[in-house]
């Protein structure tokens, strides 16, 4: 399976399952990197603020892979400007699409259904999703990746 995983991280812990992911499938990844700064608990009010991110890469390559993960932070039950910003950038027609996210557990069911809506507007054929919870450390992380990974019946 020829996969790629585009994922925004700020503290590691969305890059811990994208490594685990890379590791345990042989995935590729891109991270993406949001310029912003500046940016207070008063933005995260205003639904703006899902298009305010300054990002790199604006847009990811993906004509040679089948399979897309795509992976945020839960930021105030919804997903990160960053991830927003890359989604609407791109066209995910005849690509399978699995989405994750890392959450401390609260609205990361409002934030999956939000990626949800964004991610089928620009045609990608959902397959899998899952939320990883972040409370437990690393190792956690990536015992949580492999059960995740196992359950969606790709190892
Ligand atoms: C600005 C901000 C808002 C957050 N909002 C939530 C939230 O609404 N619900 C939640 O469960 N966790 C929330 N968190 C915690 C992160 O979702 C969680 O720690 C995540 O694993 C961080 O991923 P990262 O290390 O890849 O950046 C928030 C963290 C930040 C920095």
């Amino acid at each position: 399976m020829r996969s790629i995983v585009i994922f925004y991280s700020k503290s590691g812990n969305t890059l811990t399952v994208a490594n685990t992911i890379k590791k345990l499938l042989g995935a590729h990844t891109k991270e993406i990197t949001d310029f912003t700064v500046h940016r207070t608990i008063l933005d995260y009010l205003f639904p703006n603020i899902l298009d305010s991110s300054r990002i790199q890469p604006r847009k990811v390559d993906i004509d040679y892979y089948e399979t897309i993960f795509i992976g945020t932070p839960v930021w105030l039950g919804s997903i990160t400007p960053a991830i927003k910003k890359i989604i609407d950038n791109m066209d995910f027609k005849n690509k399978n699409i699995i989405l994750f996210t890392t959450t401390k557990g609260i609205g990361d069911e409002i934030a999956m259904r939000k990626l949800t809506k964004l991610v089928n507007k620009h045609n990608g054929n959902i397959i899998g999703r899952f939320s990883i919870i972040s409370n437990g450390g690393t190792e956690k992380l990536i015992n949580c990746t492999n059960m995740a990974l196992e359950d969606l019946n790709l190892i």
